[in-house]
């Protein structure tokens, strides 16, 4: 399956990225994961993208395209684009890539979720940095407050997880990724989920709406 997950903030997509990766087996590939990976190795492009990031906004397009096409490579057979793309150029330069290397996209999931309850869910959401598994205090907190259930190591919340910054990259998701919708409605291939649901019933609205399955 090759799948893009579009969606705002705090919609659930690297939720349920990770439960399709842990049932089928296909690879989630987080463009937000690469990033904070190669900060807190304080790479050359970690450095580059930590202002974008650390302000709420987008890192600029050529940075993460070259990043995306060395990540392809590795997963030809089957991918979840999480947080990728995520404005129309970086769309353009996606299905170029696809199509030079003879792959077709199955399906783009649009995640649905109104303002108030992404900003809930993203000021309350705790993460464990060596998993990226995501807990929220809220909706679904750990059984101990912030330590993680399975590995028993500390949670931590993000760092653009502060209220302020969480209104910026809303702003940017409506002002930039939102217009996607449209550019992948015309491909015939966007199906919209229910993410206000809960996380169990999301993960089979997607299954039925792609028809996703383990890689034969
Ligand atoms: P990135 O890491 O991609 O963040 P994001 O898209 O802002 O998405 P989030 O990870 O915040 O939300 P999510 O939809 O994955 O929700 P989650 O599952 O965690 O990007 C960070 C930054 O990197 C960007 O701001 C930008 O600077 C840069 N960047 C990344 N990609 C880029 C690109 N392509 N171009 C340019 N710049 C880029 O869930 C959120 C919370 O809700 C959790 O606490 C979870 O437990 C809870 N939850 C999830 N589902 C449910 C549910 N169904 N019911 C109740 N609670 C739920």
């Amino acid at each position: 399956m090759r799948l893009i997950f579009l969606g705002p903030p705090g919609a659930g997509k690297g939720t349920q990225a990770q439960i399709l990766q842990e049932r089928f087996g296909t690879k989630q590939i987080s463009t937000g994961d690469i990033l904070r990976e190669n900060r807190s190795k304080g790479t050359e492009l970690g450095k580059t993208a930590e202002k974008f990031m650390l302000s709420g906004a987008l890192v600029p397009d050529e940075v993460i395209i070259k990043m995306i096409e060395a990540e392809l490579d590795k997963f030809r057979g089957g991918f979840i684009m999480d947080g990728f793309p995520r404005t129309v150029a970086q769309a353009e330069a996606f299905d170029a890539m696809l199509q030079s290397k003879n792959l077709n996209l199955d399906g783009v999931v649009l995640f649905e979720a109104d303002r108030p309850t992404l900003f809930t869910r993203l000021t309350a959401r705790w993460t464990n940095p060596r998993t990226g598994k995501t807990y929220n205090s809220i909706t679904n907190p750990p059984r101990v407050a912030g330590i993680d259930d399975e590995d028993g190591g500390a949670l931590v919340q993000r760092e653009d997880d502060k209220p302020e910054t969480v209104n910026k990259r809303l702003d940017v998701y409506e002002r930039q990724t939102a217009p996607l919708i449209d550019y992948y409605r015309a491909t015939g291939k966007l199906v919209e989920v229910n993410a206000l649901a809960p996380v169990s019933a999301v993960t089979e609205e997607i299954v039925a709406k792609t028809g996703a399955k383990a890689a034969s």
